[in-house]
């Protein structure tokens, strides 16, 4: 009685999209407003937690009482995730790049003379989530998000057992929940399926939070 649910406990949150650079000049990116990981952070700390967020290039404003790293690439925000561990909770909700440029020019990649594109390789990035729900210091409840178009339930069950994480957040992409304010969601976990209403996105954060104060209490 008095004391927040999550006063002692450290929480991971990754959150918004990671530019993988070209050139000094240029990246590959994807649409992510790290709305809906940024409220999760904010949320868990609202219940007490330590947070540490990592977060790619955004245009919101650090949460107040989260201590946040900003990154850009995906190998650098495996390292800054590593690198808070440990943690008792870890909620995956970037949109990291699933490939990256395979090299990136230190000069400004010059037009070529005869008009064509330079050719582009890439190169898959490293899967953060999958890498610390095997990790020696795997925190005790391992969060993913999945987003998804259609079959939204069934691509989230498998995503659970391949990506070894405890639940899995499955968004439906298909109207406008990346960079909108308001998501629907399923909770899938290994009990079954918890579907929830289309809800403001801090809302979502809310009751995310709270199921994770659950599952630590
Ligand atoms: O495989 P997919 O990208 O659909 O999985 C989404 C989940 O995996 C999200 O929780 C996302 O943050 C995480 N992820 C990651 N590192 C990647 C790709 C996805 O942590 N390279």
């Amino acid at each position: 009685p008095g004391t927040l649910p999550l006063a002692g406990r450290h929480v991971l949150v990754t959150s918004g999209p990671t530019h993988e650079p070209l050139d000094p000049v240029r990246y590959l990116a994807n649409r992510s407003s790290g709305k809906q990981g940024h409220a999760i952070a904010a949320a868990l700390a609202a219940l007490g937690a330590r947070v540490t967020l990592v977060s790619g290039p955004v245009a919101l404003p650090d949460p107040p009482g989260v201590t946040v790293r900003h990154v850009e690439t995906a190998r650098e925000m495996l390292a800054a995730s590593e690198a808070a561990l440990p943690a008792d909770a870890a909620v995956f909700a970037a949109a990291v790049a699933d490939w990256r440029p395979a090299e990136a020019a230190t000069q400004k990649m010059k037009k070529p003379a005869d008009e064509a594109a330079p050719p582009m390789a890439l190169v898959p990035n490293p899967d953060i989530l999958a890498t610390l729900s095997r990790h020696a210091m795997r925190p005790r409840l391992v969060i993913g998000f999945a987003a998804e178009t259609e079959h939204v339930v069934e691509h989230a069950r498998s995503k659970l057992a391949r990506k070894g994480c405890d639940w899995i957040v499955a968004n439906d992409v298909s109207g406008d929940a990346m960079g909108g304010a308001e998501n629907t969601v399923h909770l899938v976990t290994d009990a079954g399926v918890e579907d929830w209403p289309r809800l403001p996105k801090q809302e979502v954060a809310s009751r995310l939070a709270d199921r994770v104060a659950e599952a630590l209490a």
